[in-house]
């Protein structure tokens, strides 16, 4: 019989990614997901990659009856990995009551529901957000976390505390942190990726936006930083390196191999690449010139931020595998396939109206 993990989130970007990957390592996969931020249509492009449909269930994980009820049926799950919480840095600073409830209520609920049927391992989506303005880089594990800038990065921190308390009171619970640093990249296939509601946030997405000619230019957040090219250096890590981490971490906790009842580990590639890099390779591998156009820092950003990833190196035996142009092709696949099929259906339904 195969093995079933709980995906909560398993219809967004890097919760699809991971459904993927748990699915060819055998699993079987249950999504919880509300739609929120993502669409059932990621279950057909699952299938197309994998042969497999996994089961979703629209559920919002604040409503703690419905989270328990749809966990009694599925508690023959042995693990859970929660992906489900709101990750828009801006508008968590300006609707900050949303933000804790949603990512917050929706964690003790799943903790609880995890608690009641018995269902011992857990992984959870973190950031490296969490350790807010490093005074040291690499960022190893044993940097002391910070406050976050955002509501959104603290909601990660106070969950990371949450989990903390929670696995030392429990004899039988253990968990793992993953702090993520910048995923970008998409599916091989080009049949899933990233998809921002909206005005994206983050760098990659806008960029591909903005080639694509959804958005007229790109802003790049200041170009005074102390850095080589005046511009914000990060460590950009493949969304199909990220999936295969979270296997690796459910394994360990399935074979009892965690040292500790709640371990933390950094997910980068420990590269750092500033934003005039990112916008040059892309560039190059796009053969497209990028409307863009330097502009005052953004509030919040930190100069410079990449990971030790020695601890998941040595302790998972994961490291990323994927290069920065692997990166940035995926992305710029996912894009282009995702317009020119929007396209097609415009083109019918325009095709309709007039028939
Ligand atoms: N940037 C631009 N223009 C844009 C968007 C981003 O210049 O339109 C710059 C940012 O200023 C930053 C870099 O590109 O220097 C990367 O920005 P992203 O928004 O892509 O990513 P962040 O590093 O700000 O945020 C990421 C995750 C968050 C997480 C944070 C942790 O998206 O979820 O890392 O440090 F909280």
């Amino acid at each position: 019989m195969k093995r079933k993990i709980i995906v909560t989130g398993g219809c967004g970007y890097i919760g699809s990614h991971t459904v993927i990957a748990l699915i060819q390592n055998n699993f079987e996969v249950i999504i919880l997901d509300d739609l929120s931020n993502s669409s059932k249509e990621t279950i057909e492009r699952i299938y197309k990659i994998t042969d497999v449909k996994p089961k979703l269930v629209i559920v919002d994980l604040k409503n703690d009856f419905e989270t328990k009820r749809i966990f009694e049926i599925h508690k023959d799950a042995i693990g859970v990995i929660h992906f489900a919480a709101h990750k828009a840095v801006g508008e968590s600073i300006e609707k900050p009551l949303v933000y804790y409830k949603n990512n917050l209520c929706s964690l003790l609920n799943v903790l609880e529901a995890q608690n009641q049927f018995g269902i011992k391992n857990f992984i959870f989506s973190s950031s490296a957000t969490v350790y807010g303005l490093p005074k040291k880089l690499p960022i190893t594990e044993a940097n002391k976390t910070q406050r976050p800038f955002s509501s959104y990065g603290n909601t990660k921190k106070i969950a990371e505390e949450i989990l903390d308390d929670f696995t030392k009171s429990k004899s039988d619970f253990s968990a793992i942190s993953l702090r993520y640093f910048n995923p970008i990249g998409a599916h091989e296939s080009g049949l899933i990726g990233e998809l921002p509601n909206g005005i994206p946030n983050n760098l990659m997405p806008y960029i591909t936006q903005t080639a694509i000619g959804i958005r007229e230019k790109l802003m790049v957040y200041g170009n005074d930083y102390p850095t080589r090219d005046g511009t914000a250096i990060r460590d950009y890590i493949h969304v199909e390196d990220l999936a295969q981490a979270h296997v690796i971490a459910m394994q360990r906790l399935i074979n009892n191999e965690n040292k500790t009842v709640l371990e933390f580990f950094n997910l980068g590639t420990g590269n750092g690449y500033s934003v005039l890099d990112i916008i040059n390779s892309f560039e190059k591998i796009s053969e497209t010139k990028l409307n863009y156009e330097v502009t005052d820092r953004r509030a919040g950003d930190v100069p410079e931020l990449y990971a030790e990833v020695e601890l998941a190196n040595k302790t998972l035996g994961w490291s990323a595998q994927k290069d920065l142009n692997e990166m940035i092709s995926s992305s710029w696949k996912w894009e282009q396939n995702f317009r020119k099929k929007i396209n097609k259906v415009l083109d019918f339904s325009i095709k309709k109206t007039q028939d």
